[in-house]
């Protein structure tokens, strides 16, 4: 039997994918927020012809906020067709491309900034994966990464008034977290910043974070 979001195991499907935008307002803390601060902050330092991958670009939210900034030089990849097809339409004039991968698209290397958006958590092979980000960055390249940490008792409690306060019931907020266990895999706050230092990068900053989700800056030197 296929597995779907709703019955066993979490997988990016049409069903998801139809449905996007509105589960991530419900789900992720910050989520337009973390978007606009995230291009914000590039706009600190680069121009708008800076060479920008995002890493699971999903239905295209942020390349079309990127877009809409002034940044054209963009680059989008996934794993999930499903996804990809819904950014499809939402960027079908904006000429950006789209890539099925579920690896680092080293073809179209080296960006001036990679993002990575609620993304690296669902990625098993989190070190290799952050290595090629390293590699493929210019220097003087900037990596953004929004992931959700490993959380307390107390943070979950807190994570959890939030998305009550989205509207969501215990059985939807439940259901979910036992179809994302082993699918969704947070590192604790210490593992990232560990891992992304011993890559390589430096000046590691958090941009912002809420209920364990947290944006990490991190410069390639
Ligand atoms: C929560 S969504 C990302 C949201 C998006 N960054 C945004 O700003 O709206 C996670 C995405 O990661 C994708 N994904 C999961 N594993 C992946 C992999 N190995 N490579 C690329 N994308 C992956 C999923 O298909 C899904 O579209």
């Amino acid at each position: 039997m296929k597995e779907t979001s709703s019955s066993h195991k979490w997988v990016f499907d049409e069903k998801v994918a139809a449905r996007f935008t509105n589960e991530a307002e419900q789900h992720i803390p910050l989520y337009w927020q973390t978007i606009e601060l995230s291009v914000e902050t590039i706009k600190t330092s680069f121009n708008t012809n800076a060479k920008i991958l995002e890493i699971g670009c999903a239905t295209g939210n942020t390349l079309a906020y990127l877009f809409s900034q002034g940044f054209s030089h963009l680059i989008g990849c996934d794993s999930s067709p499903a996804m990809l097809d819904q950014a499809y339409q939402k960027l079908q004039h904006f000429q950006i491309p789209l890539v099925e991968i579920n690896h680092f698209p080293i073809q179209y290397a080296p960006f001036e900034v990679v993002m990575c958006n609620w993304t690296m958590h669902f990625i098993k092979e989190r070190e290799q994966y952050i290595q090629a980000i390293f590699e493929g960055l210019k220097s003087g390249g900037l990596f953004i990464m929004t992931d959700k940490t490993i959380q307390s008792d107390a943070m979950k409690m807190l994570y959890h008034n939030f998305k009550l306060k989205q509207g969501l019931s215990l059985t939807q907020i439940e259901q979910k977290e036992r179809n994302l266990e082993g699918v969704l895999v947070p590192y604790s706050l210490e593992q990232n910043i560990t891992m992304l230092k011993q890559t390589g990068f430096i000046n590691l900053e958090i941009l912002s974070a809420a209920f364990g989700f947290v944006t990490f800056l991190a410069w390639k030197p």
